[in-house]
């Protein structure tokens, strides 16, 4: 028997393990099951994390511990309007959820932020709710449970959290510090490409789930078009692109300013000037006013990937990255968060001083093999499977061996990280899942979407293109 196949059933038999139960029923499964380390919250089912398992799990046919999942987090989410920033707002979905005896019945207890490290309230699971939601009726075809009323006021619940007007006329997301898989400061506040792709594949599983009378679905749609042509337009980083910001003029007004954001070309590091390759290209980190982040992160890419976020030619062009790029994003384990770490003054600035994301470690440069299941769904879907199979491949080697560690460290990834829980669930599932889209069971269009052209009138209403429009 093959390697990986081995260590797939290794895998199997870990994730039954991580199942959690309420009253008997599996409703998700705990973060890791390493008892060597105090548990802290890590015996609680994260929103973000039992994601990973969810794909696994759907990609098995079992359906029912996703469902009850999903319930579950229906029956958590807040329900009341109120003006108190001390309890979570209307719509908000926990981080994670624990079960814990009381009066001798055991009862849910969610986190929505307030007891986490750092007070760090989640922005993700919301938008991951809406996409497992949908790859579960996809799978299942179970579409009657999205349809139930308890269900669709959820999806519009969610709608209000993240499509009211706040402070900000961009079609992407403002999000905090931390609010999402980085949960430490990181500087990934602002519009971090990760959740923008989340957030595009939520938009876009909501415009499938909502009943066809719903006053949701316009807005939710026109959101759809302006945040997809804004990413494509205004987030790509290739070598041409690089060099047109590298010739930005400062300080253009109106409407027909090409330097949007009045993106400073001095502070394009050296770094991206060295390392980006004439072919290849990806979408930056991070953009907003006079900042562009020009760090590569993982999951905003390949997510843009999977959910047609990105043009065919533009995921063409990241998998080009990763592959012109291997040793830097994927070297001895799949793969790095973000690359490349902060060091030196950035790193003490832009963290805090974080003695746990200190340059490549944790979401500082470290690998999380979690990943995996997106950059196997991502080559499934642009054909570049040989790559995922050379990353599993790889894998392979370590992760059973190590005990499922949450986390590599080091510039190549080959050391079991310094704070790395071990039999962490979302690196098993994430293996599995990856597993599984390799091979012929692996149908990932329940995850994705297909590419959705763009369309003249969903271009930004202050920029020159929709102007011209008008004036015709
Ligand atoms: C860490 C990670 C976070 C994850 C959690 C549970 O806090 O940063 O992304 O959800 O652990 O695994």
């Amino acid at each position: 028997m093959s390697r990986p196949r081995n260590v797939e059933i290794a895998a199997e038999k870990a994730l039954e393990g991580a199942i959690l139960h309420l009253r008997g029923r599996p409703v998700g499964t705990v973060a890791s099951l390493d008892d060597s380390v105090e548990a802290l919250n890590y015996d609680e089912c994260f929103t973000r994390d039992f994601a990973v398992s969810a794909v696994a799990f759907l990609l098995e046919g079992r359906h029912e511990i996703v469902r009850h999942f999903l319930e579950v987090l229906v029956e958590l989410q807040s329900s009341e309007k109120h003006m108190d920033c001390f309890r979570p707002g209307l719509g908000l979905m926990p981080a994670s959820f624990g079960v814990r005896e009381q009066d001798g019945r055991e009862q849910l207890e969610p986190d929505f932020g307030e007891r986490a490290i750092a007070r760090v309230a989640p922005v993700d699971s919301g938008l991951w709710w809406l996409i497992l939601l949908r790859a579960y009726v996809e799978t299942s075809g179970h579409g009657d449970l999205a349809r139930r009323p308890e269900f669709q006021r959820a999806i519009e619940r969610n709608l209000d959290l993240f499509l009211t007007p706040k402070f900000e006329m961009f079609p992407t997301l403002l999000v905090p510090d931390g609010a999402y898989m980085i949960d430490r400061r990181m500087g990934v506040y602002g519009h971090p490409l990760d959740l923008q792709a989340l957030f595009f594949g939520a938009l876009r599983s909501a415009s499938e789930l909502l009943d066809s009378n719903s006053e949701y679905l316009e807005p939710v749609e026109t959101r759809i078009g302006h945040l997809l042509h804004h990413v494509r337009s205004y987030y790509w980083l290739d070598f041409d692109r690089l060099n047109e910001i590298y010739r930005y003029r400062q300080d253009e007004f109106g409407a027909d300013a090409v330097n949007k954001f009045n993106v400073v070309s001095g502070g394009i590091p050296t770094w991206s000037m060295e390392w980006l390759p004439l072919e290849g290209g990806y979408f930056a980190g991070n953009l907003g006013p006079a900042r562009m982040d020009f760090r590569f992160f993982a999951q905003g890419n390949l997510m843009a990937i999977l959910t047609s976020l990105a043009t065919p030619e533009q995921a063409d062009a990241i998998m080009t990255l990763i592959e012109n790029r291997w040793d830097d994003l994927v070297g001895q384990m799949p793969m790095k968060v973000a690359f490349p770490a902060l060091e030196g003054r950035d790193w003490e600035l832009m963290t805090g001083f974080d003695a746990k994301n200190v340059p490549w470690s944790y979401h500082n440069g470290g690998s999380w093999p979690f990943l995996l299941w997106l950059l196997a769904a991502a080559a499934r879907k642009t054909g570049r499977i040989e790559l995922a199979s050379r990353a599993v491949e790889v894998a392979s080697r370590r992760l059973q061996r190590d005990d499922w560690p949450e986390y590599y460290d080091g510039r190549d990834g080959r050391l079991v990280g310094k704070q790395a829980r071990k039999k962490q669930a979302w690196t098993i599932a994430g293996f599995l899942a990856a597993r599984r889209i390799l091979e012929s069971r692996g149908d990932v269009s329940a995850f994705g979407f297909v590419d959705q052209p763009e369309v003249a009138a969903c271009t930004l209403p202050w920029a020159s293109e929709s102007r011209e429009e008008d004036e015709e």
